[in-house]
Parts: C-alpha cells; sequence; structure tokens
C-alpha cells in the first residue's frame, strides 16, 4: 500500500496580517467572498505576499492541484492501494479519500477547497472527500506504519540518497501489504525542517535538479504500480 503525504502544503486562506490590503479586498470582492475565505495566491497576491514571514514558501495551490491530478484516478488508486495526506505548513493535516474525483479546472479547485478550510470537510454532510484531521504529522506516520513490520517510510529530498528511476523499482516492497510511505514537498521554495526529515527512514534523491513536485509524485506512483504489478492484477481480475 503506498500512502503519499504532500508535506509543507503551500495551501492556507489568505492570513489576517495582508487581508486588509487594497489588491487583496478588491479580488476576494471580484470573487464575492471575504479576503479571509479565499486561498492565498502567489499569482493574485504575489506583491502583498512580500510581507509574509516565509513568503516565498506560501501561497502556491496550484502544486497540490496538480500533484492530485497525477495521483487520483490512476489504476493503483482505483486499485485501492493509494491513500494521500496534505500536510500543511502551519502542521494541520488533511485526509484525501481516494474516491474523490476533484474537478479538472482550477478555479473550481480553489472554490472546493475554500470551502474545505471554511467548513472543516466537503461536502459538509455525509461521507467527507476532503476533510481535517485530528492527527499530527509524526502520529501519522507513525499509524500508517503500523500492521506492517516491513513498513518503509522515504522522503523525496534533493541531496538525498541519489536514486535513478530503475533503482527506486528495486527498492521498493514486492509486497503490497508493506505500508510504503513517501513524502515529497509541495512547497515552490526551500528545504524541509530538519526535525521533519528525522520523521522518514530514507532520503532519496530522483534527479541531479530540482523537479516538480507532480513529477515526482507521478515517478513514484507509476514506479510503485509496476513493481506490485497493478495493472497486469486488474486484467487478470476480470
Ligand atoms: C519544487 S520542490 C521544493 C522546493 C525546492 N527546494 C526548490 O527550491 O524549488 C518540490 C518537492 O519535490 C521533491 N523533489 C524535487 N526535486 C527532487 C529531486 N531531484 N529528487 C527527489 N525529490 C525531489 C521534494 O520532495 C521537494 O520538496
Amino acid at each position: 500500500m503506498l500512502h503519499m503525504i504532500l508535506l509543507e502544503c503551500a495551501l492556507e486562506l489568505v492570513p489576517s496580517e495582508i487581508s486588509a490590503l487594497k489588491q487583496i479586498q478588491k479580488h476576494a470582492a471580484r470573487r464575492g467572498k471575504k479576503p479571509i475565505e479565499i486561498l492565498l495566491d502567489q499569482s493574485h497576491h504575489g506583491r502583498e505576499m512580500t510581507r509574509l514571514e516565509n513568503g516565498l514558501q506560501r501561497g502556491r495551490p496550484d502544486i497540490v492541484f496538480f500533484s492530485l491530478m497525477s495521483l487520483l484516478e490512476t489504476p493503483l488508486c482505483k486499485s485501492g492501494n493509494l491513500t494521500i495526506h496534505l500536510h500543511l505548513q502551519d502542521g494541520r493535516i488533511i485526509e484525501v479519500n481516494p474516491e474523490v474525483r476533484l474537478p479538472r479546472n482550477y478555479d473550481r479547485f480553489v472554490g472546493l477547497l475554500e470551502q474545505l478550510f471554511t467548513k472543516g470537510q466537503v461536502p459538509v454532510d455525509g461521507t467527507p472527500l476532503l476533510h481535517f484531521t485530528r492527527k499530527s504529522l509524526p502520529a501519522l506516520i507513525s499509524d500508517l506504519k503500523k500492521g506492517g513490520s516491513e513498513a518503509q517510510s522515504m522522503l523525496a529530498i534533493e541531496n538525498g540518497q541519489r536514486t535513478p528511476i530503475d533503482s527506486l523499482r528495486s527498492i521498493l516492497p514486492l509486497d503490497v501489504s508493506v505500508p510504503l510511505i513517501f513524502g515529497v514537498g509541495a512547497f515552490p521554495h526551500g528545504d524541509f525542517s530538519e526535525d521533519l526529515k528525522k520523521l522518514f527512514d530514507t532520503q532519496i534523491e530522483l534527479d541531479r535538479e530540482v523537479m516538480m513536485a507532480w513529477h515526482v509524485c507521478a515517478e513514484i506512483l507509476w514506479m510503485y504500480s509496476s513493481r506490485i504489478g497493478v495493472i497486469h492484477s486488474r486484467y487478470s481480475s476480470v
């Protein structure tokens, strides 16, 4: 089972420090919302974000959008062997129901996420497709490892252990019952904290240059799918 965690996601509502600024007020008014009800987004609020601490690392919901697009509705996901969590920069965790069909349109995705942040889950009633959990990142990782004595956790990181794509395939567990937890950063700039790095057993580099988070997600997903033979087993089950 592959457990993907998108780490330090650049995903949050406009923080109160900049919500009164004119450009942000105008953007929110155009969208018919209050400033603190809209997602912080570099492409709309870039100038205002220079006033924020760690502004360069924040306000990129598109990274989460493209990463989710590369993971959801894939054969691995449909086979029931994938879970996805979003770890936010304030430490909160969002659980993504693998059965969710997200909007393909980015503006509609943003609207859905704004609803999630203001209501705590979407849809508001019934089985949640996206919801905030009460877990911390260390608790989540240790929960995901439960039930598999050989569970592995890996962090995709530049400057980790050099792991070209064929080597990656060979180090992944063959047995689908072994939990494999993979962390990928979903922020535009900067590095992981030392404390976060320590939560993972292994740190691996997949290319000598920086890759887009969604390419890293896709590489891991397809290598794991190939390793456990998910596509073959889906054909043989019909
Ligand atoms: C765009 S990077 C994040 C920030 C990066 N330090 C920068 O300055 O652009 C997104 C994430 O993809 C993963 N990643 C990017 N390049 C990688 C590589 N060459 N090997 C392994 N993981 C990589 C890491 O998890 C990283 O946090």
